[in-house]
């Protein structure tokens, strides 16, 4: 077989930040050892990927393309991989797994020190690029970038996973779903009868309820200032909704009134620092515990009396649900090919890569839950 070449496709490439995203034709270099070069299948619209392009942080970081929850089949595979064939379905995946390093032998952490996210723009190897607009460098996104027909990621951070499972919907366990479920399973391990607490019914928040009623709990409450989650966290297993802005008094306080003093966990699905502080209040002294999943999109800094750590919660922080990804998400695959999760109602849009704009619109606007994004097939040129 010849050795791959660089290959011309579309992609919706983003040009500075809050900018439109253009339709552009993209050289996408081959792999490079241990990587892959994928079709991109489908890939869905996940609220981090709206908050860093608003970001005004990273300017020199452009053009860029984003996107990381995502679908795909192998076409080309670099030198030393053996774990791939062309051909394998995989999911991306966004802090990927070196199987090597402190972290990922620890059994305690998926926060692997090689294929961690990468927060430049860059490959992890050889801090580059793999895209190229006519000689000009694009930049990558957690190194995924799936907003493309093809793409190159490292080996680790891919995992094949059944050639049955269907791309357009098991994109969502590449990042937002499997980041709520595992939040509740792995990462609070909630036990069954527990109160559940959870800011923000979004596809992350939805997905904490859904896990957090097939764990049992006996309260699930969803919190929301978009009435439309009301129906929506009832069908995920939300048990009493609540939207702040209708509330007299501050949230926490009518948390602790309907939970005898807060809620056994709670859980922060927003992306905002201070609603972080408000979770940590609406839990118990004495067990309750808080998980933050949130990417804030303005003020980074938590802040939290003091008083509140005395008193016996505890503050935890998640990325992708604690999994990881090469060790677990198969099964969750497998969960859903055995209908023991529901992914299918996360999604509310199925769109073509061109009118990937409208997907970043209903976002923004609190208009959908998850946009699957679809390539057309023949994208090779
Ligand atoms: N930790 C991870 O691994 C991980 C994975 C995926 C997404 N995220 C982050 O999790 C967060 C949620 O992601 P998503 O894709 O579900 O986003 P989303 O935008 O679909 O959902 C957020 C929800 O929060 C609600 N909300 C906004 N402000 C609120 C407020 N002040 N009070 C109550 N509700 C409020 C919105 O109405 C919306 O329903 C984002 O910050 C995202 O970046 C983290
Ligand atoms: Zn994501
Ligand atoms: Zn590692």
């Amino acid at each position: 077989m010849s050795p791959p070449s660089v290959i011309t496709c579309r992609a919706a490439v983003a040009w500075g930040p809050g900018e439109p995203l253009v339709m552009e034709q993209v050289e996408v270099d081959p792999p490079l050892p241990m990587e892959i070069r994928l079709r991109v299948v489908c890939t869905s619209l996940c609220r981090s990927d709206v908050t860093q392009w608003e970001s005004k942080a990273q300017p020199s970081l452009y053009p860029r393309i984003f996107g990381h929850e995502a679908s795909g089949i192998v076409e080309s595979i670099g030198e030393g991989v053996t774990e791939f064939e062309v051909g394998d379905h995989v999911l991306t995946i966004f802090i990927g797994e070196c199987q090597s390093c402190k972290h990922c032998v620890s059994g305690k952490s998926n926060m692997c020190q090689v294929l961690g996210l990468e927060r430049k723009g860059l490959m992890h190897s050889d801090q580059k690029t793999r895209f190229s607009i006519k000689g000009r460098p694009v930049y990558h996104y957690c190194a995924v970038s799936s907003f493309s027909e093809y793409t190159v990621v490292h080996s680790g951070c891919a995992v094949k996973i059944s050639p049955t499972a269907p791309m357009d919907r098991i994109c969502l366990l590449s990042c937002g779903a499997a980041a709520g479920f595992g939040a509740v399973w792995k990462v609070a391990d909630i036990s069954k009868g527990s109160t559940v607490v959870i800011f923000g019914l979004g596809t992350v928040g939805l997905s904490v309820a859904q896990a957090a009623k097939v764990r049992g709990a006996a309260h699930i409450i969803g919190v929301d200032i978009n009435n439309d989650k009301h129906e929506k966290g009832k069908a995920f297993g939300v048990t009493k909704f609540i939207n702040p802005d209708e509330c007299d008094e501050p949230i926490q306080q009518v948390i602790k009134s309907m939970t005898d003093g807060g809620a056994d966990y709670s859980f922060e699905c927003i992306g905002d620092t201070g609603a972080v502080s408000t979770a940590l209040q609406s839990c118990s002294d004495g067990w309750g515990l808080t998980v933050t999943l949130g990417v804030p999109k303005v003020k980074p800094e938590i802040s939290a009396h003091y008083a509140l750590l005395l008193s016996g919660k505890t503050l935890k922080g998640s990325l992708f649900g604690g999994w990881k990804p090469k060790s677990d998400l198969p099964s969750l695959v497998d969960k859903y090919l055995r209908k023991e999760i529901n992914v299918d109602d996360l999604v509310s849009h199925d769109m073509p890569l061109d009118r990937i704009n409208e997907a970043f619109n209903l976002m923004r606007e609190g208009k959908c839950l998850r946009c699957v994004i679809h390539m057309p097939d023949n994208s090779c040129t």
